[in-house]
């Protein structure tokens, strides 16, 4: 295959638009995989993922289809020539921004998929961008116009006037009932160039993915820039130095193909005996051992921008936390691992993710695919204080920072968002007062069309990390669509909010928040814990304080009978069971100090901001 006959697309879209679905039926209608296969949506591979319906992890497939350009031999016997498709599938959520840049840096196009009911969503404009400073080639495709309330003339306007795109450009499909689909490939090659590596360059490929196989080890996705890889050629990673073997290469068709060699334009698989997908950083440029080569632009490791403390549940299962993080972060390097003590909690592990989907998803799996009870601390985000000697820290976990960190901090700075939301116009208001209340900044206020508006805010990542998704969806009836991309960090006052059970500090569950915003989040904490925490034996306080000064406090009164009080001291059977019963009661409490908490308490704690 010469690169003319190579095409590497991506299909982008707002989440549920029909990206999978789509996909799907370009790897039926080009026999990649059987029609009506039994596991809808191919590409999307974990349990997950198919459960919320997202695309986490990025799967590629290699199609091949027949098509006669204008250009060909229209002479009779002449077959139409096979073209090699790439369809490079891209994580469709920001979380993972980082690696949807990096999946279409492989690519000269893409897709971008419009719901034909729903249109422009805020993920459209996000993915739009990204594929427009990449300088792609955009092909819309407005789909689900099977649907009653399809209006594909109103998406038509909504993409003139957003991203200046030719509405005669678009195509009208249903990824439901077939309508349209022929007209997809052929817009892939006509409008697609071909990629414009060079063959007789030295090799470079992109890392595009990993993911541990039992069996095969660490296999990489990887797109040949330039050069020719073959089996067995000696191989080196830009980013670590270190070098390997390609023991087995080959094409995703869309099970794993071997074909000894990858050419100039390929996507493709490589196997080299990677032991842990930490070696195979997303992004990374592999090259022959033999030669220097100039790295592909733009590496970076993954920033983890959202991180949580992760405890067992239960004090004697932190071997099997450890054994089912482990493994899970087998597949999935991004996220960032380091074992910690706390002095509630016992030993646990601080862990950083890409964001707050990708933290959802992670304690879901763990729970699910490796069975794991897990109690999670409120999310922070990495701060960074300045103190008084001069030196700078990244805070990851508040409970590391000096209780009154005022008396030694001399300037403290958070991380900010761009944060786009498309709403229907009437819900404006309501939206706009939750963004002020979250100490948004509005950069632009615009309408889409008459039914709907498009706003964009400048936030402190903190406040959208602590419910701010549900807040939206609840305050817009569902109808809010919402993104973010990483900003600058900006100077903020901020101050460390300690909770106290009896007078003693909780480390688990400090915060560091907006001054501004102390009282009252301080104040919410403590009524949330009071009305979850039981009453016990004795009294028990709860407070929340900045440094020394405490700013809330309730009391839960003690207990007045105990259990063992109707037993006269009589009967020891009785006594015995009544003690089990109580026992039993208390497997689900953790208990901090003499207190007992029960581990919904950490939830709630999720819901202050
Ligand atoms: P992510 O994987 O989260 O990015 O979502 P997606 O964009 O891949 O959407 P997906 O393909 O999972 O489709 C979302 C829903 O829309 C599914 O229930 C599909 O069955 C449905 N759907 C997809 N295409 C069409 C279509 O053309 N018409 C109709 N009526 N429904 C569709």
């Amino acid at each position: 295959y010469p690169p003319e006959l190579i095409r590497n697309f991506s299909i982008i879209a707002h989440v549920d638009h029909g990206k999978s679905t789509l996909a799907d039926r370009l790897l039926e209608l080009t026999a990649t995989i059987k029609k009506g296969h039994g596991q809808p949506q191919y590409l999307d591979k974990l349990q997950v993922e198919r459960e919320r319906g997202i695309t986490v992890k990025a799967q590629t497939a290699t199609m091949f289809y027949k098509h006669r350009t204008n250009g060909d031999d229209h002479s009779e016997g002449k077959d139409s020539p096979s073209f090699l498709l790439n369809l490079i599938d891209t994580p469709g959520h920001v979380d993972f921004s980082y690696e949807v840049s990096r999946s279409l840096a492989a690519c000269q196009g893409v897709l971008l998929v419009v719901d034909a009911a729903q249109g422009v969503q805020a993920q459209t404009v996000a993915n739009f961008y990204l594929a427009f400073e990449a300088n792609l080639t955009i092909v819309p495709v407005i789909n689900k116009i099977d649907q009653p309330t399809a209006d594909p003339d109103r998406v038509k306007a909504q993409l003139k006037s957003m991203f200046d795109l030719d509405p005669s450009d678009a195509l009208l499909t249903s990824a439901k009932t077939g309508k349209g689909l022929e007209q997809v490939l052929p817009a892939v090659i006509e409008r697609i160039p071909p990629p414009p590596g060079k063959s007789d360059s030295s090799l470079r490929m992109l890392l595009l993915d990993s993911y541990y196989d039992e069996y095969k080890g660490v296999i990489c996705h990887v797109a040949v820039v330039d050069g020719i890889l073959r089996k067995g050629d000696k191989i080196s990673s830009a980013a670590t130095g270190q070098s390997y073997e390609a023991l087995d290469i080959g094409i995703m068709h869309p099970e794993l193909t071997p074909t000894g060699i990858l050419l100039t334009g390929q996507v493709g698989y490589v196997v080299s005996g990677m032991r842990s997908t930490k070696e195979a950083r997303v992004g990374d440029t592999i090259y022959h051992t033999r030669n220097t080569v100039e790295p592909l632009p733009g590496f970076k490791p993954a920033k983890h921008m959202v991180f949580s403390g992760l405890y067992p549940a239960d004090g004697s299962d932190f071997e099997a936390l450890n054994h089912a993080i482990e493994r899970l972060t087998c597949n999935d390097a991004s996220v960032s691992i380091t074992k910690e003590t706390s002095t509630a909690l016992g030993l646990g592990f601080r862990c950083g993710f890409l964001g707050l989907l990708h933290m959802d998803v992670f304690h879901q799996r763990l729970e699910q695919e490796y069975g794991a009870h897990v109690i999670s601390t409120v999310p922070t985000v990495p701060y960074i204080f300045e103190y008084s000697d001069g030196s700078k820290l990244e805070v990851q976990n508040p409970a590391t920072l000096p209780s009154n960190p005022k008396q030694r901090v001399t300037a403290c700075w958070e991380p900010t968002v761009l944060a786009t939301i498309i709403i229907p116009s009437e819900y404006v208001g309501p939206v706009i007062t939750l963004c002020s209340e979250r100490r948004g900044q509005q950069l632009e206020y615009s309408f889409i069309d008459s039914q709907r508006a498009f706003m964009k805010y400048r936030m402190p990542l903190r406040e959208i990390v602590v419910d701010f998704y549900n807040e939206l969806k609840s305050i817009t009836s569902g109808y809010a669509s919402f993104d973010y991309e990483d900003a600058d960090y900006q100077q903020s006052d901020l101050v460390k909010l300690d909770i106290l059970l009896n007078g003693q500090p909780v480390d688990a569950m400090s915060t560091i928040v907006h001054n501004m915003k102390a009282y009252r989040v301080g104040r919410e904490l403590v009524e949330k814990l009071k009305k979850v925490i039981d009453r016990q034996m004795f009294e028990i306080t709860i407070q929340a304080a900045i440094g020394s000064k405490i700013v809330a406090r309730e009391t839960i009164s003690a207990m007045r009978k105990n259990v063992l009080a109707k037993c006269y001291g009589g009967d020891v059977t009785r006594k015995r069971k009544l003690l089990e019963k109580q026992k039993e009661g208390k497997k689900r409490m953790k208990r901090i100090g003499s207190v007992d908490i029960p581990q919904e308490a950490f939830h709630e704690l999720l819901k202050v901001s």
